[in-house]
């Protein structure tokens, strides 16, 4: 195995001591960058670039090649590739985001839903990650991810996204039965899968629960909060190799003490939390992985720079931070405000690690 040349992002996620406070972000391989619309071009489509271990391999070192600073890759892929190999039929429609040919609406089709076999349906993902390992050379480390049951069900039962999740809320209220059925599967599924990316050699897996903060707390304590245990604590038990794990909740920054009880070794934050408050929260217990709104990266360099400073200084001193975006940066960024966002974090972080 090759010797990681940077290792500050997973220092971090252990809460070791780094020399500056280690960055990357969400959807870093995207649609803001014009070697990524080319790479989409000559692949054809979205879905062909991610079943194409080739070129994931080239969209995954795109944002290495262009900024140095950065301290860790993300597999290039989906969330939605899980139900896709679960037979629903997943497709993206022109600048409408994604869809599906089969959602589960009837109790029939619940019932008959199936874990894909990883080896067959999901090659393509794991072949990427070995591909990408190879390419990286030790760069930095390559985290793995997956949606969360919930995340994934929402997708699966609305049969599209930007809803306002009132089918998925409807069965969740009147046959709940029928909604664990979807997540106890899921769940299955998504094991084996991040099993087998650990496999293929990734560093560290983030589970990215989206739409968690669609439910109510109640709802998040039933359908969304368990299923991510049961993942972790399953990895846990069938991992020769030790990797550590990020637990997304977008918009569950009230739910922070009852993410605690998940075991994972980081949980990200969206921007609507302060990292100052959440770092209270947490304690030494966990890493924080967050939080600039990426809405700030489309403004100007001394906004971007303001904003930055100011979430280092809420953190403030010593590890267990590594410094993101709230959520996915959008497609409107100009490459050269990550530029701005990058050197910022790399200078002015120094301060408060020893
Ligand atoms: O972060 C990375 O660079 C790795 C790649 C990655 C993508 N999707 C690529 C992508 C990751 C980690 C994801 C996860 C994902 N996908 C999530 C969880 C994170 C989040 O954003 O909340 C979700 C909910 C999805 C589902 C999904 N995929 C949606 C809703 C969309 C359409 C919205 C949009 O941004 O267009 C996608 C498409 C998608 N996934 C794109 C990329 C680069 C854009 C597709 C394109 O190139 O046209």
């Amino acid at each position: 195995m090759t010797q990681l040349k940077n290792d500050n992002f997973l220092k971090a996620l252990h809460r070791e001591p780094t020399p500056y406070t280690p960055v990357w972000m969400m959807r870093q391989a995207g649609r803001y960058l014009p070697e990524y619309r080319a790479t989409r071009q000559k692949a054809g489509d979205f879905l062909s670039l991610c079943k194409n271990p080739n070129l994931a391999t080239e969209v995954t070192l795109q944002p290495l090649d262009r900024y140095s600073l950065l301290d860790a890759s993300i597999l290039f892929s989906d969330i939605l590739t899980v139900p896709d190999a679960m037979g629903l039929g997943l497709y993206f429609a022109a600048g409408e985001g994604p869809k599906f040919e089969r959602p589960l609406r009837i109790e029939a089709d619940i019932q008959k839903l199936k874990i894909p076999d990883i080896d067959k349906d999901l090659k393509y993902v794991i072949d990427a990650v070995s591909q990408i390992k190879k390419a990286l050379q030790g760069r930095v480390p390559l985290i793995g991810f997956s949606g969360s049951p919930w995340t994934l069900a929402t997708y699966m039962v609305e049969g599209q996204g930007g809803t306002d999740f009132l089918t998925i809320k409807k069965m969740a209220y009147s046959r709940p039965d029928l909604l664990h059925h979807i997540l106890k599967t899921t769940t299955e599924a998504v094991t084996q899968y991040l099993h087998a990316q650990i496999e293929a050699g990734v560093d560290t897996i983030m589970i990215f629960d989206s739409w968690g903060g669609a439910l109510s707390h109640q709802g998040y304590l039933e359908f969304s909060l368990p299923y991510m245990k049961v993942i972790l604590s399953n990895l846990k038990m069938m991992n020769t190799k030790k990797i550590p794990s990020i637990m997304f909740t977008k918009g569950g920054g009230l739910w922070i003490e009852d993410q605690l009880t998940v075991g994972s070794d980081a949980l990200g934050l969206d921007w609507q939390t302060d990292i100052g408050i959440a770092r209270q929260k947490v304690g030494e217990k966990v890493t924080l992985q967050g939080n600039l709104d990426p809405a700030i990266l489309l403004s100007k360099p001394e906004a971007i720079e303001k904003e930055v400073k100011r979430i280092l200084d809420r953190y403030g001193k010593g590890s267990g931070h590594i410094f993101n975006l709230g959520h996915g940066i959008t497609e409107h960024t100009p490459p050269e405000h990550v530029d701005v966002m990058l050197n910022t974090v790399r200078e002015y972080s120094q301060q408060f690690h020893a």
